[in-house]
């Protein structure tokens, strides 16, 4: 039983929000984008650090995200020695990393910046931000963008953070593609989480 109109919304909301892999190229207004960030500081955040940073990439900077991003993938190929590649496809590979931010109008990149305070669990920070982003994610969908969370190997390469101007210490958690949606809504499959639930103590 759900006792309010509000919370009947919130609920729809939950179920209707859907990745949106294809956006328009027009650039949302700022004041939207604004919007969306703003969501992600309602999470909830034990000890109230404030651990989200957001990077937002958008015009030419995408293409020089994506020069970093492809030098990223550059070097983990020199290093992984897999020799049985064909060279057309993994320049194809190293284009396609250069890309990736033409994607979308908007890129937000999120991070966690762990609070060095002595009681704070790192873990628990990266928790509060992934709540940032999907709260994020659900006020796009509210105001009419679309929105996709990504990651890959980038995410986690040092060169990567220190253009966006995250500190070390910082961990990227998510690239947020957003702009207007260009595909038709997704229909949610069906899901439950029922299968993964344990009860103790309910008789
Ligand atoms: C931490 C995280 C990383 C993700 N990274 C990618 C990614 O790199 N590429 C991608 O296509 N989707 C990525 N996704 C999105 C999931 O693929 C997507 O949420 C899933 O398919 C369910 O679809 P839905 O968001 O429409 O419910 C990521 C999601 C999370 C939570």
């Amino acid at each position: 039983m759900i006792a309010t109109d509000v919370g009947r919304e919130i609920l729809r909301a939950l179920e209707a929000r859907r990745s949106m892999a294809r956006v328009k190229p027009d650039r949302p207004p700022r004041d939207l984008v604004e919007q969306v960030i703003a969501a992600a500081a309602w999470a909830p955040n034990h000890f109230k650090t404030e651990p989200w940073r957001f990077c937002v990439v958008s015009g030419d900077a995408r293409n020089k995200l994506g020069a970093v991003m492809e030098e990223s993938l550059r070097a983990a190929r020199a290093q992984s020695n897999a020799d049985h590649v064909d060279p057309t496809e993994i320049e194809a590979a190293f284009q396609k990393e250069r890309n990736k931010p033409l994607r979308a109008p908007v890129v937000i990149v999120v991070a966690a910046v762990p609070s060095q305070e002595p009681k704070v669990v790192v873990e628990e920070e990266l928790a509060a931000v992934a709540a940032g982003v999907q709260n994020m994610l659900l006020a796009a969908e509210a105001v009419g963008l679309g929105a996709m969370w990504r990651t890959g190997k980038p995410a986690y390469d040092p060169r990567v953070k220190e253009f966006l101007g995250f500190p070390a210490n910082a961990h990227i958690v998510a690239f947020i593609y957003l702009g207007y949606p260009d595909l038709p809504p997704q229909r949610a499959r069906p899901r439950s989480a029922a299968r993964q639930v344990e009860w103790l103590g309910w008789d």
